[in-house]
């Protein structure tokens, strides 16, 4: 039987976010074309998720494409997009490693909305497939931006006005697209880049932060547990 995703507890473990930077420039160091960079980089994430499972994480989330991301060139977003459904494809791995798939970003049926639909049905397969997973829950940020994440929650308590419902921190929770999720406790950006990018706003207000000169293709077990001490600090 297929549990909805809410039916099994939220794992305990830490919530770990990744802004996955650098692919572009890892590529081009190597004489390689960008596209090479992002297929190193989704390898790499399946590696950190077997890592991050192992080390008892209880919620990856990644950020695998943004809502200003579309304006890439269309061969370069259209590779990253086929990367999507090779990640969402890891069905057995994902399985054999007990994790659950989620997904937050803009609602497939909202204006401006832009997931092609063979990354929707993608998306919705690997939600059901690991639906009965009790161990890491990897979320995959795809057509994601906080602002416009942000912007929505305010909007839906604005319309909601008239209820007794007081504009509050728990009412704007819970109209994230993360309703579910706990607060991020460390967010990971690979690159040399510090900076959030319009990653996650609301949800990192009390994290750690670690920045690495590392490439995203390149974060290995060594690195992703030097990020992991910084909870113990
Ligand atoms: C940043 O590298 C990365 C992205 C815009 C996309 C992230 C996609 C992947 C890591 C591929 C696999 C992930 C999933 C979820 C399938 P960049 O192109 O900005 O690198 P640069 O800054 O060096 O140019």
């Amino acid at each position: 039987m297929v549990l909805p995703m809410n039916a099994i507890p939220s794992p305990q473990g830490p919530h770990v976010a990744c802004i996955m930077d650098g692919n572009g420039r890892w590529a081009k160091r190597r004489g390689l074309p960008r596209t090479a960079g992002h297929t190193a980089g989704e390898e790499n994430l399946a590696a950190v998720v077997r890592i991050a499972s192992a080390r008892g994480v209880g919620h990856l989330t990644v950020f695998g494409f943004s809502t200003e991301n579309w304006v890439r060139p269309k061969a370069e977003v259209r590779h990253i997009l086929s990367l999507h459904k090779r990640l969402f494809g890891r069905i057995e791995e994902l399985n054999a490693n007990n994790v659950r798939i989620n997904w937050i970003g803009r609602p497939f049926d909202e204006p401006g909305a832009r997931t092609p639909s063979f990354v929707q049905r993608a998306i919705r397969q690997a939600i059901a497939d690991t639906a009965t997973n009790t161990g890491m829950v990897l979320t995959v940020a795809f057509d994601y931006g906080s602002r416009t994440e942000l912007l929505r929650a305010a909007q839906q308590c604005a319309s909601n006005s008239s209820s007794d419902e007081p504009i509050s921190t728990a009412a704007v929770q819970s109209r994230l697209y993360s309703s579910e999720m706990p607060d991020v406790d460390l967010i990971i950006r690979t690159s040399g880049e510090s900076r959030i990018s319009n990653f996650m706003l609301w949800q990192i207000a009390t994290a750690k932060v670690y920045f690495t000169e590392r490439s995203w293709p390149d974060l290995d077990a060594v690195e992703f547990d030097a990020a992991l001490a910084l909870l113990h600090t």
